[in-house]
């Protein structure tokens, strides 16, 4: 069994094919998932699938791409619908300088308020850092009660900052690319993630690990994640789904 700790079913390329794309996931091995909302719509989507689908598990919250959209009354809605019992975490939230430059400080304040958030209702932050590290480290280490966990989602940093985060209470989620032959630093990051703190995701529709590169993503391929992941840590794919699984459950406060 694993666990997609990263998965957006509510996109609109995936949504209206979920159920077909969740029948495959599971007998492919997939069997649980951790859908994440990162606008006002999609954030709806995640809580439409959660209803629906028994081992569906949501976080909402606000890209930071979406951070400038965002209005007041969307940081209120969103505070009432954390308290659906099936939304364990809040995000995707974060720093993005790659897909948008211009607004930092606006992408910061709505951080800001969603680690907040995180402080007060208990819930994992899942935290998008895109040529960002420095400010989202900054910004854990400011804003965040150190009590408060979170997940680096499809960690891009360096083998370096993964300490850092880890002393943040952060679990690390590795992705795709640590199956593309050429992905020099997500295989050394792989190295060295606590087993007691790794986490596997596909961030369908986006990733596709090999064979797949470059086609559509889907939950049913996070088995070519976890075999290669347990490849190299001379792991058997058994002993890697079963860690990386209880894993996912413990941070998202799942009882299975
Ligand atoms: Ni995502």
């Amino acid at each position: 069994m694993l666990f997609d700790s990263h998965v957006h079913l509510n996109d609109s390329d995936l949504f209206p094919i979920a159920e077909e794309l969740i029948q495959r996931a599971i007998q492919a091995g997939t069997t649980h998932f951790h859908v994440i909302g990162y606008d006002v719509v999609t954030n709806l989507r995640a809580i439409e699938l959660a209803n629906k689908y028994p081992t569906v598990y949501m976080a909402l919250g606000y890209h930071p791409t979406a951070a400038k959209d965002i209005l007041p009354a969307d940081l209120h809605l969103l505070e009432e619908q954390l308290l659906h019992p099936k939304c364990v975490a809040i995000g995707e939230c974060g720093l993005d300088y790659y897909w948008d430059k211009e607004n930092e400080q606006i992408q910061k304040s709505v951080f800001q308020f969603q680690i907040e958030l995180a402080n007060k209702t208990k819930k994992p932050l899942v935290i998008h850092m895109r040529d960002s590290a420095h400010d989202t480290l900054e910004m854990l280490k400011k804003y965040k009660h150190s009590s408060t966990q979170g997940i680096m989602h499809c960690y891009s940093g360096s083998v370096e900052m993964v300490r850092d985060f880890l002393d943040q209470n952060m679990y690390i989620s590795l992705a795709g690319p640590v199956t593309f032959k050429n992905a020099r630093v997500p295989k050394e990051v792989a190295m060295h993630i606590p087993m007691d703190r790794f986490l596997i995701e596909t961030d369908s529709p986006w990733l596709a690990p090999m064979p797949y590169r470059g086609k559509q993503n889907e939950p049913s391929y996070l088995p070519y994640i976890a075999q290669e992941i347990a490849s190299m840590r001379n792991l058997s794919y058994e002993e890697f789904a079963q860690i990386t699984f209880e894993n996912t459950c413990r941070l998202l406060k799942i009882s299975i």
